[in-house]
């Protein structure tokens, strides 16, 4: 009897261990599923589409829309299309600091990706444009772009292309004179209401625990707990508002533009804007350097410390900026198949 309680006594710690080995695995677990709850209700997984009430998307419009995504014909000078600023194999963002448009223009901001960018509050840094389909548009004589002298140029142009006549026929069945700017804004606009590119962050939120390494889960809780996802919210991780850049110290201290942007002021005349920009999408960020409005930045790791900087007043250590980083990797996602296919242009009659 007195041995059985020795080899019981023996078993404990061996037991014990067990024990707290069990409990820290099933604490970790609920950790971890509480890191996922958490991020589905901050951010969440992409929607398949970025739908609108006002544009619905077809698949006549699509297919459309992709080929007016790389015609240049309508553009002053016959070498501009969206796909010359936005190319597909660079994740849609040229890599330039300032986009050039036609004649060699430089455009006053770096250009965003067009994937994920249709759900937006508005669009471009300032927010002058209000949507997907007036950016498509304005383009088009927009004089950094097309640079096109008017809407009705590039219409007969474009009407001027029988398969045009009849894709643009197919797409709006019920218009009398479907070859219209509108229509063209409204084609690409749908094109783009499809470009989504889910991420190994979307297979983690829906339940793929091996999707993100331990790093990108640390990163991941330091962008929640830090404070950038209150500002890069949504499945799109931004887009959802307009906030000052340069919180707690002025942006001027760390870009090499000379002269800083007044951001929305520009657009509302408003003093209280000036130096407020739209909080950009961060879906593919590690896809599309240099960073900022004024491409001035061009490593991410420089782009995460500067936000903590100057938006929350933070000095972040070397180690959790790098853990944001992986994170934010985990953010590049798969660009559909179809969409990287590039279409044969309509031949002239
Ligand atoms: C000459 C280069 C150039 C061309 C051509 C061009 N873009 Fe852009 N695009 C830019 C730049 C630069 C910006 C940012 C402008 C700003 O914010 O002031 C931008 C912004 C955008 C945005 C806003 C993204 C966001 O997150 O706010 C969308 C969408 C877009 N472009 C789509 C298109 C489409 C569609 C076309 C073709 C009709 C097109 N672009 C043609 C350079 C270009
Ligand atoms: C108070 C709001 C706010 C907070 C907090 C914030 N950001 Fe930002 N972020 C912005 C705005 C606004 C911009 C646009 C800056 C500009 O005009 O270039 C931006 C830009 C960025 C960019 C550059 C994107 C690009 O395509 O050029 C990155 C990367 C970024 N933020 C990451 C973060 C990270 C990581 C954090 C947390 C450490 C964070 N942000 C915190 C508002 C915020």
């Amino acid at each position: 009897m007195i041995v059985a309680v020795f080899r019981k006594a023996r078993a404990l710690p061996f037991a014990a261990v067990i024990f707290l080995f069990v409990l820290s695995v099933s604490a970790f677990a609920s950790d971890e599923e509480a890191l996922i709850r958490k991020a589905s209700q901050i951010l969440g997984p992409l929607p398949a589409s970025m739908p609108s009430a006002e544009n619905p998307i077809t698949p006549e419009k699509v297919r459309l829309g992709k080929l007016l995504f790389y015609e240049p014909r309508i553009s002053i000078d016959g070498t501009v299309s969206c796909s010359k600023c936005h190319p597909l194999a660079l994740y849609a963002a040229d890599g330039l600091r300032k986009s050039v448009g036609h004649d060699c223009v430089e455009n006053p901001r770096n250009d965003p990706t067009v994937f994920n960018a249709a759900s937006q509050i508005s669009e471009h840094w300032t927010g002058n444009r209000t949507s997907v389909e007036d950016q498509a548009k304005q383009a088009v004589t927009g004089p950094p772009a097309y640079g096109m002298p008017s809407y009705e140029s590039a219409e007969k142009i474009l009407r001027s292309y029988r398969e045009y006549r009849d894709l643009f026929k197919a797409a709006f069945p019920s218009d009398r004179e479907p070859v219209t700017i509108d229509n063209f804004a409204k084609a690409i606009g749908a094109f783009e209401r499809t470009l989504v590119t889910p991420a190994p962050f979307d297979s983690y939120l829906k339940g793929e625990k091996a999707a993100m390494t331990e790093q990108q889960k640390r990163g991941l809780s330091a962008f929640m707990d830090q404070g950038c996802a209150g500002c890069h919210s949504s499945p799109f991780v931004g887009g959802q508002m307009y906030r000052k850049f340069g919180l707690f110290e002025p942006y001027r201290k760390y870009t090499k533009s000379e002269k800083v942007d007044d951001g929305r002021f520009a657009v509302t005349k408003k003093e209280a804007d000036r130096y407020v920009f739209k909080t950009p999408v961060l879906r593919n960020v590690a896809m599309t350097p240099p960073y900022f409005h004024d491409g001035s930045v061009d490593g991410l790791s420089d782009a995460v410390w500067i936000m903590g900087k100057i938006q929350l007043g933070k000095d972040l250590p070397k180690e959790q900026v790098e853990d944001i980083v992986a994170f934010l990797r985990a953010l590049t996602g798969k660009i559909p198949e179809e969409v990287m296919i590039v279409p044969v242009l309509p031949s002239p009659e």
